[in-house]
């Protein structure tokens, strides 16, 4: 049976999504990821164990426990089954509307008293650091100003974040929106969450967050009621 095959629906007690978990997949919840790398080292393993062994690809972190969704597509769950959605640097890689679709269907799979809880990078702190940047070298004399610095963390925008791509490694190079607390909080709100806003790194209505949660960017965290 095949990741896409597996019932809908499971019947555990508490059950919690971990969307686009990437090599970060605790016990306890399911683990979800689309990449090339998820697929083969989940449905195809020994020949993913092969091709690490000769060093053709990296060790990976993905197995056969790994859940293989394009969470561009409908969820499989059934509405109001699912108690909690955590998902890590993961809505900056689909275009606005996928992630508007996603917002949605996490919405419905939710049960009541539900959370989905979404960690991304702030678009705001990357462009206050630009800022302040540029502000500094301006305020050198012409003949002391250096550019390095500021073309440095463009670079790290257009070469590194938007426009990287590694074939067989993750769908996580590439970033095709730029969210702040507004942006985000609106989504959430739009798709009918409430009690919508931003929370501290582990601080959370989801009780093992510690699990999930690697980064300390801008997270929102909504209840379905
Ligand atoms: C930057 S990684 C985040 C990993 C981990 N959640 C963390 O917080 O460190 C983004 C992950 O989302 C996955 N991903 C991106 N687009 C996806 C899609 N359409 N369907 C399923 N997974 C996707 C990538 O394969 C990648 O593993």
């Amino acid at each position: 049976m095949t990741a896409d095959q597996q019932s809908p629906t499971r019947s555990v007690d508490s059950l919690k999504l971990n969307l686009g978990c990437g090599p970060v997949q605790p016990e306890g919840w399911i683990n979800v990821d689309g990449s090339m790398r998820a697929k083969l080292a989940s449905r195809l393993s020994p020949i993913d164990s092969l091709l690490t062994k000769l060093r053709i690809f990296p060790p990976t972190e993905f197995n056969r426990k790994t859940r293989i969704l394009d969470l561009r597509k409908r969820l499989p769950f059934d509405d109001n089954s699912v108690d909690a959605i955590y998902a890590g640097e993961l809505w900056e890689h689909f275009e606005i509307g996928d992630a508007r679709r996603l917002t949605h269907e996490c919405y419905r799979v939710l049960k009541t008293g539900g959370v989905l809880r979404v960690c991304v990078p702030d678009g705001v702190e990357f462009w206050r650091t630009y800022l302040e940047k540029f502000d500094l070298e301006m305020g050198k004399s012409r003949q002391m100003r250096d550019s390095t610095e500021l073309a440095n963390h463009v670079g790290m925008y257009f070469r590194d974040i938007c426009t990287r791509r590694i074939w067989f490694g993750s769908l996580g190079h590439v970033h095709k929106w730029q969210y702040d607390e507004l942006q985000l909080i609106d989504l959430f709100e739009s798709a009918g969450f409430s009690s919508v806003g931003r929370r501290r790194f582990h601080e959370s209505q989801i009780e093992d967050v510690a699990s999930v949660e690697r980064s300390d960017f801008l997270i929102v965290e909504g209840l379905k009621q």
